[in-house]
């Protein structure tokens, strides 16, 4: 740069740059013109109004007063009533005018198009989550182009000045400038039938597996506001997922959400995977029907997953909702609202439906990606702002009907995957307050084999233990405790070697509970041979055991328990309590076993 002249960078700007100059005068001008319009449309307000209240609809108001007392006391207090027409009356007329009855079809052509998202000129009433459909041929027509195989569709999205963006549900090069797109006036919803157990399904209801369709019986609308309060009954009835540590300590109840929680490759899918295969206990006219939503997974997971499902037999039960992490980000964005859709057509029959989103941290990337292809602003982490509401929205659709509704549950089991065992990103904050629980998994703990890897401590179920059968209440109590006395004793022992006789036996207790809350993967059980086993525990089957052969004591003792009384885990499944003679059975059998096992105990000294 020279030193001869010296600009004044403001003046520069005014005098070189005379194309400024007239961009902010024209700025000006139009934020003139907005000012005028939008007065003009406050004074059209008015006078339509004034018209309002002329209206002789308006004068008599024949609904019940008292849905809208509190509202309509909160503006008159204030204001008095609306440009002069009654508060109540002109909510009503509003609300009247609402309509939600399909739209005619309107038809409009692709402006632009590009990442899988195409903007659309012409759809003036198309709605959010609205399908819509593309055609590929020219002037062909609606039924000609849905009857298609391959049939394109769009989902509305976003609603902007002049035109619609949506997002494209399939192969986006299929889609051209110019192309003609017509509105379906339906929302986005999901076919499901009966037949839908044990299939392998995409968010759009389009069968993965080759087995041909299925006969739909209704169309499950992907998005719905989820159940009030007064449709709820509480939740009371437990979903067992045959997992010791979960089902005696952090105990689902049906129609929770109770978040999986934990880092890479920490067993959270297991978790999810196994408490779908436990189901196979259940009797079958209460067995829930399993949704397993996989949200960008790798494929050969997912066929993983399939395969270990179909040999267990708990295919029979289960839905698989699949989408990889190959498919485009909008197809992974819906697939946990379609499960939910999916869980929901079973839930209004009456029946139990558990459903696993693997996992809602894709999800949330997913959406993401696609808001940020659709230029909506970004937020906290570059996250978009709603997506805390999208994750709650879909949550909140867990639930336990009343009686009246047919008393059908909806379970649901997310996953988030976390950094470093780091809770407090967003992500996993927004999820762990929408939740009633979490189970915390932790890579530490998995790796000292202590499987599943999960954190007693801080890991909890807020409505759980009112849905715990009795039995188990009554054994799990103790389990709990135990297990807190021994974290707080490990910590200690770190610096103190002498220790007393009674904080040693502690220690050693605390060991064989550890031991004993170990389980394989896929490796479930039923809930009385739990019972069973921690009563074992709590009663002295445990004590002066060798801690490396508790596994095998644990399988030799439930044989021994099945052959010395037939009936007796019978009894307590069917009864879900442990009776006093029961326990009383128990402790004797306890007391045999013992004495007659001896390689599975320390030798004592003088013995
Ligand atoms: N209880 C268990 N006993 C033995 N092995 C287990 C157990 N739980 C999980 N594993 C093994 O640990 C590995 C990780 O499990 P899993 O895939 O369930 O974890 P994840 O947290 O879902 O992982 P990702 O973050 O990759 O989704 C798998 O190889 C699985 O077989
Ligand atoms: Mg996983």
């Amino acid at each position: 740069m020279s030193g001869s002249h010296h600009h004044d960078p403001i003046e520069d700007n005014i005098e070189t740059h005379p194309v400024k100059l007239a961009a902010g005068v024209a700025i000006g001008a139009a934020a003139l013109v907005v000012g005028i319009i939008l007065l003009a449309q406050f004074a059209v307000g008015i006078y339509q109004s004034r018209s309002l209240k002329d209206d002789p609809s308006l004068k008599a108001p024949d609904y019940d007063e008292s849905h809208f007392t509190t509202f309509a006391n909160y503006f008159k207090d204030k204001s008095g009533d609306l440009f002069g027409v009654p508060m109540e009356a002109f909510i009503k007329k509003e609300i009247e005018s609402l309509s939600l009855a399909p739209l005619s079809l309107e038809k409009g052509r692709v402006i632009a198009v590009g990442d899988g998202i195409a903007e659309i000129d012409g759809l003036k009433n198309a709605r959010a989550m609205e399908m819509v459909l593309f055609h590929e041929g020219e002037g062909e027509s609606l039924e000609k182009a849905m009857a298609k195989d391959d049939a394109l569709y769009g989902l509305v999205l976003n609603l902007e000045e002049g035109s619609v963006k949506v997002v494209i549900l399939g192969n986006g090069a299929r889609v051209r400038e110019g192309m003609m797109v017509t509105g379906t006036g339906k929302l986005l919803s999901i076919p499901v039938g009966d037949d839908i157990v044990g299939r392998v399904v995409d968010p759009l209801g389009v069968m993965l597996d080759g087995k041909g369709a299925i006969s739909a019986d209704k169309d499950m609308p992907i998005e719905r506001v989820a159940y009030g309060v007064m449709e709820r009954s509480a939740v009371n009835f437990p979903i067992h997922t045959g997992i010791k540590a979960i089902d005696a300590m952090i105990p689902i109840g049906r129609g929770q959400r109770e978040l999986i929680i934990g880092d890479r490759a920490t067993g959270k899918t297991t978790i999810a995977i196994d408490a779908i295969i436990n189901q196979k206990y259940e009797p079958k006219e209460s067995r829930p029907i399993c949704i397993y939503v996989a949200i960008g997974q790798k494929e050969s997971k997912t066929a993983r997953i399939m395969r270990e499902l179909e040999e267990r037999g708990a295919m029979e039960y289960t839905i698989i909702v699949n989408t990889s992490a190959a498919d485009p980000a909008a197809l992974q964005f819906l697939a946990p609202f379609a499960g939910a859709a999916i869980g929901e057509y079973f839930m209004q029959k009456g029946k139990d439906a558990l459903v696993v989103y693997d996992d809602l941290s894709k999800h949330a990337v997913a959406y993401r990606q696609m808001s940020l292809l659709l230029r909506r602003p970004p937020g906290r982490e570059a996250y978009p702002g709603d997506i805390f509401y999208l994750h709650s929205r879909l949550l909140e659709r867990a639930a336990k009907l009343s009686k009246e509704l047919g008393g059908g549950s909806l379970t649901a089991l997310p996953i988030i995957e976390t950094q470093e065992g780091d809770v407090s990103a967003f992500i996993p904050t927004n999820v762990i307050s929408i939740t009633d629980g979490q189970i915390f998994l932790e890579a530490d703990l998995f790796n000292k084999g202590m499987r599943p890897a999960l954190n007693v401590g801080i890991s909890v179920s807020r409505v759980g233990s009112s849905a715990q059968t009795k039995a188990m209440k009554k054994v799990a109590g103790k389990i709990r405790l135990e297990l807190a006395q021994f974290r707080e004793l490990e910590a200690f022992m770190q610096f103190s070697q002498d220790l007393d006789e009674d904080t040693k036996k502690r220690i050693e207790s605390g060991r064989r509970y550890t031991e004993l809350l170990k389980q394989g993967q896929h490796d479930t059980m039923p809930f009385e041979r739990q019972v069973a086993m921690i009563f074992g525990a709590n009663n002295g089957l445990l004590d002066g055991s060798i801690v490396e052969t508790i596994k095998g004591l644990e399988k030799t003792f439930l044989s021994f328990v099945d052959q010395e009384a037939k009936d007796l885990l019978p009894t307590v499944a069917k009864e879900r309590d442990l009776s006093d003679s029961t326990q009383a059975t128990l402790k004797e059998l306890i007391a045999k076993f013992v004495s007659t096992h001896p390689t599975f105990y320390i030798v004592k000294q003088g013995n």
